[in-house]
C-alpha cells in the first residue's frame, strides 16, 4: 500500500511538470519551473502525501479522488526544504542525495521555485481535484493547505527555529519554546496533509480533529527522530549532510535533553501516537507502518 501510494505520487508530480513545461506560453520562466521539478521530482519518502491519501481512503475507500491534493502537500513540502536549505537558512548543500536547490539553479531561483510551488500545489488542489467532490471540502482542504504553507504552520515554526540559534532572550530554556518549533515548522504539514485528504474523503469535523491529534504527535516524533538521526545517522543514509544541528546551534531534543534523553522522548512520543489510533479504533495498517518506520529508523 504504501509503495503504491508513493508511486503514484512520484509519477501524477511528473506529469504536472511536464504540463507546465509543455505550456510554451511560459518558455521564459523555464528555469524557475526546472528548479520546482528539479527538488519536488527527486524523491523522498512522500510521507505527506501518503498521509493524505490514506487519510481520503479512511472514508472514502477511494484514494484517487485525493492525488491531486497529495501532491499539492508534496509541493508544500518541497518548497519548505528549498528554502529551509538556503544559505540564509540552513545552508546545506545536499538535499535528497543531489546538490540543493540553490546548489544547481542559485538562490534566486531556489526561493522564486518556492514561492512558486506554494501557490502551485493550492492551485492544483482547486483546479485537478474531481467535481464530484463538493466545493466546500474542496475549498477546506486549501485552507488547511494554506494555513501549514504560512505563519500558522511552517513559516511560524521556521521562525522560531532560525530565532532560537541566535537566541539571547532566554528562550532555549523553554520547554514550550522547543515544543512550538517542532509542532509548527514539521508537525502542521502533517496536519494539514491529513485535514486534506480527510475532508476530500467526505470526514465528519471530529473525525478530522482526531486525525489532526495524531498527525500533529505523528509529526513531533517524526522531528525527534530527525533531530536524532542528524547525530547517530550518516549523510549518505539521509541524502542530506549530518551533524549539523550542533554546529549550526539548533534548539533540539538532543540538544536540550542529550541523545538518550531525546530517545526516551521519542518512545514516549511514538506511544503517543499509537494511543491516539488505538483509543479512537483508526484501524489503518499504513498509519502504523508509518509510525513503526519512525521506530526503525532510530532504534
Ligand atoms: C525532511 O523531511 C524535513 C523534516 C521535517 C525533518 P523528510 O525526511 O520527510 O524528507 P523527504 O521528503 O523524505 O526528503
Ligand atoms: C525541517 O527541519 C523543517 C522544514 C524543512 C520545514 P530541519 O532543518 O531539521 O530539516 P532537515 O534536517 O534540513 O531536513
Ligand atoms: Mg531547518
Ligand atoms: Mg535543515
Ligand atoms: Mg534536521
Amino acid at each position: 500500500m504504501i509503495k503504491g501510494y508513493k508511486k503514484i505520487i512520484d509519477e501524477t508530480l511528473v506529469s504536472y511538470f511536464d504540463e507546465i513545461l509543455e505550456n510554451k506560453t511560459h518558455l521564459y520562466a523555464k528555469k524557475t519551473i526546472e528548479a520546482m521539478k528539479y527538488t519536488t521530482c527527486l524523491g523522498g519518502k512522500r510521507l505527506r502525501g501518503i498521509l493524505c491519501l490514506e487519510a481520503c481512503r479512511l472514508f472514502s475507500n477511494d484514494y484517487f479522488l485525493a492525488i491531486p491534493a497529495s501532491c499539492a502537500l508534496e509541493m508544500l513540502h518541497a518548497q519548505s526544504l528549498i528554502h529551509d536549505d538556503l544559505p540564509s537558512m540552513d545552508n546545506d548543500d545536499l538535499r535528497r542525495g543531489k546538490p540543493s536547490n540553490h546548489k544547481v539553479f542559485g538562490e534566486a531561483f531556489a526561493i522564486l521555485a518556492g514561492d512558486a510551488l506554494i501557490s502551485l500545489g493550492a492551485q492544483i488542489i482547486a483546479d485537478k481535484t474531481s467535481k464530484t467532490i463538493p466545493n466546500e471540502r474542496i475549498l477546506k482542504a486549501i485552507r488547511e493547505y494554506l494555513i501549514a504553507a504560512g505563519i500558522y504552520g511552517i513559516v511560524g515554526g521556521q521562525t522560531a527555529d532560525l530565532e532560537a540559534e541566535k537566541s539571547t532572550l532566554n528562550l532555549r530554556d523553554n520547554e514550550d519554546y522547543l515544543n512550538y518549533i517542532q509542532t509548527y515548522k514539521t508537525g502542521a504539514l502533517f496536519e494539514a496533509s491529513v485535514a486534506a485528504g480527510a475532508y476530500i474523503g467526505g470526514a465528519d469535523n471530529e473525525k478530522i480533529r482526531i486525525l489532526k491529534e495524531f498527525a500533529k504527535s505523528f509529526g513531533i516524533a517524526f522531528q525527534m527522530a530527525d533531530d536524532i538521526l542528524d547525530v547517530i545517522s550518516t549523510s549518505k543514509e539521509m541524502g542530506k549532510t549530518t551533524g549539523k544541528d550542533e554546529y549550526e546551534n539548533k534548539l533540539t531534543y538532543v540538544r536540550k535533553y542529550g541523545l538518550e534523553g531525546a530517545k526516551q522522548k521519542l518512545i514516549l512520543q511514538i506511544q503517543s501516537a499509537y494511543d491516539i489510533l488505538k483509543r479512537e479504533n483508526l484501524e489503518s495498517s499504513v498509519l502504523n507502518e508509518l509510525i513503526e518506520q519512525i521506530k526503525k529508523s532510530v532504534f
